[in-house]
Formats: structure tokens, sequence, C-alpha cells
């Protein structure tokens, strides 16, 4: 580098990289141990790929070869890529759930963001909670940032038909259970469900929040379905690295991208994809660090949109049909022609998101519908109220049973999880199609993490009369691949001495869905009662760690379960020198 030059580069690694003395000297100098010539220090964006790669992340676990094919693009930009890991939260294998985790992984990336030299960021995200945690660390920053999803897996294959993610799982243990399969017939079908790299490849937490960054405009056009391997996700991390150098030249931050107007399209995007109730946990904890309003309320604006996207565990198909048949930019356009899109929020390549889609071509209209044809005439999520939930549940109605939607029932009583599974096979347990499951002690604090246990499954008496679905209320959340009428997020959570905690076995409980209303019918009086009851036989256990943080400081389900002190936008001002 001229030492003329030095000094004299607005880029923010610049102030690592562009001085001649002796900071300069030491920050280059190290830098240089990697084989980096001097002209790279030489006022170029410094690009971070912020990957989540990990063997025992399984759908995140190809990220080595996508980051290689993003840092092309980088550097064919004139960028200087730089890759660093940050927590893998995998779903498959963290207990007691990757939800626990979702905040430390956003801690870790957004000071591994703050603190380096770093001028644009490329997010590699896949499995459920990478994408929301990188987007929340990314957002509490606030540079120029663009997402790479790692993209589904290929459609499961078992005994020559299509299986999906999760949903596969879910169904077949239930058949499983109620006697129609053998457990080594269950048991086949693992290796059919996860044959090829990349996330679940139904419409799950990961493909919802794959669509969720495309429809908020975080990401390039298409992201959300092609493939993992399919050689396009490769030109789709090449360009995206390309794209990450020229928002830096534009500076072309978060904020500009993340608006109240990019939520409001991500809420309606969900909608009509039939999308994961989780996205309502994760949209609002990365609105909440970019301090963008955002409410369960505002999940209402979704309510009335239909679903049109035809995939499991909604509907039939899987990721891969998705992307064939034109993926999301066609669900955005049929949005936008109904005048439910914001058309003129801003994507990451500089465009509205209205103009990257106006053409978008659909080539099966059975797998993404029109609007005349929908899935499903209301999809979105259900907001629920009452003195059960004061603060809201959800549920999600292309899920869930149409003559659930409106319920009656006596509460069957589950205190923990360990209770349900403990009985949940009791002959003799009191339950029968028209009861209510209500399942406690599984939200943020209880579980903790807010584990995925919400669709509790049936008990084997009841399936064994051929009954598929029951009305379910808890605390918990549940996996984007299940389905069921299911009442989830109930805030606040029995831990926190919510009603939810003080319904007992015997109790009637009213759902109606559509009316938003979800009822416990005991009077004011004694549920203060019993209320005040438990308070007083509370025992709060100390964990030490990161789990006593994340008990003390975790907020409820419909503030987005971030930990209290890192919501909000704290910048990327350059920390102090560190010598
Ligand atoms: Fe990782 Fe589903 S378990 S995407
Ligand atoms: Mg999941």
């Amino acid at each position: 580098m001229n030492n003329d030059d030095k000094n004299k580069s607005k880029l923010r690694s610049a102030q690592w990289f562009g001085t001649a003395d002796k900071n300069g000297f030491m920050y280059r100098s190290w830098m240089k141990n990697q084989g980096i010539p001097d002209h790279h220090f030489d006022n170029k964006p410094v690009i971070g790929i912020c990957n989540t790669w990990s063997e025992l992340t399984p759908c995140n676990a190809h990220f080595r070869d996508l980051a290689d094919r993003v840092k092309n693009g980088i550097r064919e930009a004139g960028g200087i890529p730089v890759e660093f890991p940050v927590f893998s939260n995998g779903e498959s294998n963290l207990r007691p759930t990757a939800m626990l985790t979702r905040n430390l992984a956003a801690m870790d990336t957004e000071e591994a963001i703050r603190g380096n030299p770093i001028d644009g960021v490329v997010l590699m995200v896949g499995c459920d909670k990478t994408t929301p945690a990188l987007l929340m660390g990314a957002a509490s920053c606030d540079l120029p940032t663009i997402v790479v999803s790692g993209g589904p897996m290929l459609n499961g294959k078992h005994h020559g038909k299509d299986v999906g993610s999760g949903t596969l799982v879910w169904k077949m243990h239930e058949e499983y259970k109620a006697g129609n399969i053998s457990l080594q017939e269950f048991m086949d079908a693992e290796a059919s469900m996860s044959r090829s790299a990349g996330t679940c490849n139904t419409m799950g937490t990961a493909s919802t929040m794959a669509s969720m960054a495309e429809s908020l405009g975080v990401s390039l056009p298409h992201n959300a379905a092609i493939p993992a391997v399919d050689s396009r996700r490769y030109v789709l991390a090449h360009m995206s690295g390309m794209r990450a150098v020229e928002m830096v030249h534009e500076d072309l931050k978060l904020s500009k991208v993340l608006t109240r107007d990019a939520f409001l399209n991500a809420i309606k995007t969900n909608a009509a994809i039939g999308g994961s109730t989780n996205a309502v946990i994760h949209l609002k904890a990365i609105a909440g660090r970019m301090g963008v309003d955002l409410d369960l309320d505002d999940w209402l604006e979704g309510k009335e949109v239909p679903t049109i996207v035809n995939l499991q565990p909604s509907g039939r198909y899987l990721m891969e049909d998705f992307y064939y048949s034109g993926g999301l930019p066609v669900v955005l356009r049929r949005l936008g022609e109904q005048g439910i899109l914001a058309k003129d929020a801003l994507t990451v390549n500089g465009q509205t998101i209205g103009k990257n889609v106006e053409d978008a071509p659909c080539y099966n209209d059975d797998v993404i519908r029109t609007f005349d044809e929908p899935l499903l005439k209301h999809g979105g999520i259900c907001v629920l109220r009452g003195n059960l939930a004061p603060r809201g549940a959800v549920l999600k109605p292309s899920a869930a049973s149409p003559h659930l939607m409106k319920h009656r029932g006596r509460a069957v009583v589950f205190e923990s999880f360990e209770d349900y599974k403990a009985r949940i096979a009791d002959p003799d347990l009191d339950i029968d199609e028209n009861s209510v499951m209500v399942l406690k002690n599984c939200g943020p604090k209880g579980y903790p993490g807010m584990a995925e246990v919400g669709n509790m499954g049936l008990p084997p008496k009841v399936l064994k009369k051929g009954v598929k679905d029951m009305v379910r209320i808890s605390d918990a959340r549940m996996s984007g691949t299940a389905f069921g009428t299911v009442v989830l997020h109930v805030a606040p959570e029995a831990m926190e001495l919510g009603p939810l905690a003080a319904v007992e076995e015997g109790d009637y409980i009213q759902l109606d869905a559509d009316a938003g209303v979800l009822q416990l019918e005991v009077s004011d009086e004694e549920l203060k009662a019993r209320l005040e009851k438990l308070k007083a036989t509370q025992v709060i256990v100390k964990s030490g760690g990161y789990l006593e943080i994340y008990r003390e400081r975790v907020l409820q389900a419909d503030e987005g379960c971030d930990l209290d002190f890192l919501v909000g936008c704290r910048g990327a001002a350059v920390p102090k020198h560190s010598h």
C-alpha cells in the first residue's frame, strides 16, 4: 500500500487496515500470514462471511463449499472475503431445543461483526434458528447485509412416494401408535426422508424463514427455494457475494431494507406459503433488533390472505416442486397483483420487491395456486386472546382441522412434558376426542427454551378410533413441519404464572379461532386465588451458565423471546484499538 493513500478510505475496515502506523502494521501483519498481498488492504471492501457451517447442524453441513462460491463473487466484485464461524443452531441435534441458543448465536454474530474489520456481511443460514439468529445479530449492527440460505434437501423418496422432512415422522409415528404399521416399517423411512444436503424440504421453519428472508428483501430473488444441491444455488451464492461488495459502495444498510413495510410483506407471505408459527416469534425478534414496531396483532394483516402454496405440512408438495414451479417470486407477484404487497419495499439487489417479481413466471398452478383457487381461503396465523392467554397465543389454521376451529372441551392437564409422556399412553387416562389437551411449563423459561412440543401426539386409545386431531393448548412452540389444531405460544407462560398455570383437570375451555378467543371457564376470582396459591409454592431453580442469564432475561413469546437487554440496534461504530 502506498503510505500516502493510507488514512483516506471511507471504508470501516480502513480503520484497521488503512493507516501507516503501528496499529495498521499490527492489523495487517497478522492477516498477511494467510497469504494476503499488500494491495488487498488498499481500499477494498472487506466482506465478512458469517458461516453457520457445522457437522452437528446437518442441514448446514454443505456450507464450506457454498461459502467458497460466495467468496468467488466477492473477489470478482473487487472485495476481500473473510469467513468466520458463529454458533450453529442445529435443530435436529441440539437439546433441550435449538431455540434456547438462538439468542446466544445472535450475540455471537453481533459482537463478531462489530468488533472486526468488516464493511459488509453475508449471512450463511439454513437450519431453522440460524436464519433469525444471524439476522438479529446483524440487525443490531446495521451494516450492508445479505442473506444466503443453504437451500432445501431434495424431495424425500420412500417406497416410490415423495415424503417430506418432519411431516413424515409425525404422520408415520401416529400410524405406528395406532397399530397400522410396524416399528420396522417406521424405522425404514429414516434414510428415505433425508437423502441430500440441505434443510427440511417441507414448508417447515427453515423453508419458512428462508421465504421470510426473501420476502423481507434481505436475499436475492429465489433464495428461498433453489434446492441445496442444484447448481443454481451456487450461482445465487456467487451473485450474493458480488452484491455484498456493491452494497458497501452504495451504503445499502440493513435498516434501509428491514422497514415496517418489509415485515408486513413477510407476514402476508407467511400466510400465502402456509408458513411456520415460529415465524411469529422470529420476525418479532428481528424487528426488535432493528427498532421496527411489530405486534402480535400485526399478524391479523395476514389473516385474510389465502394460502396458495400447496406444500406439506398444509398441502401436498415439497420445496423442490416449489422451485420448479417458479418459487417465491410467483407468490410475491400474486400478492402484488391482489394489492396486498407493499411493492415499493427496497431489497438488497437495489430494486423494489415489486420490480423484482413483476414478470415471475409460474410453471405449475397446482403447486402455486392462483388466488381464485387457493389451497385455503384464509391462511395466516390466528391470534387468540382471552383469560387463558392475556398476552396472546397463536394457531395455524392451514395445519388445523376445520371442525375443531370452534370447540369447547374438558381440559386434560399435563403439568410438564415429562408428565405428558408418562401418562399419555395410559389406557385409564380419562380422555376422549372432545377433550382439550393442556400442556404447561414448556414456554421460554419453563422448558427452558420453548421446545417444539406443542403438537403433542394424541393418546393411542383415541388414535385407535381413527381420530386424527384434537385441540391442544400450551406455552410451547411446534415444528413448522407439524400439523393439528394446536394453540401455541400462550403468553404469559405457565412458569411466569400466566393463567395457563392455573388450569385444572376438568375445567372447560372454549376455543374460537375465527373470533380470536381462548377462554377458560373459571371466574376471575377463582383464577386469581389459584395463581396466588401457586406463587406461594413456586421454586426457582438456579442453573448457572448461559441458562441462568437466559431464564432471568428472556422475553415472552409475544415479545419475540429475545433477551431483554439485546433488543435494539447498537450500530457498528468502530471500537477503540486493542493495543
Ligand atoms: Fe434443520 Fe429442519 S432440522 S432445517
Ligand atoms: Mg423445524
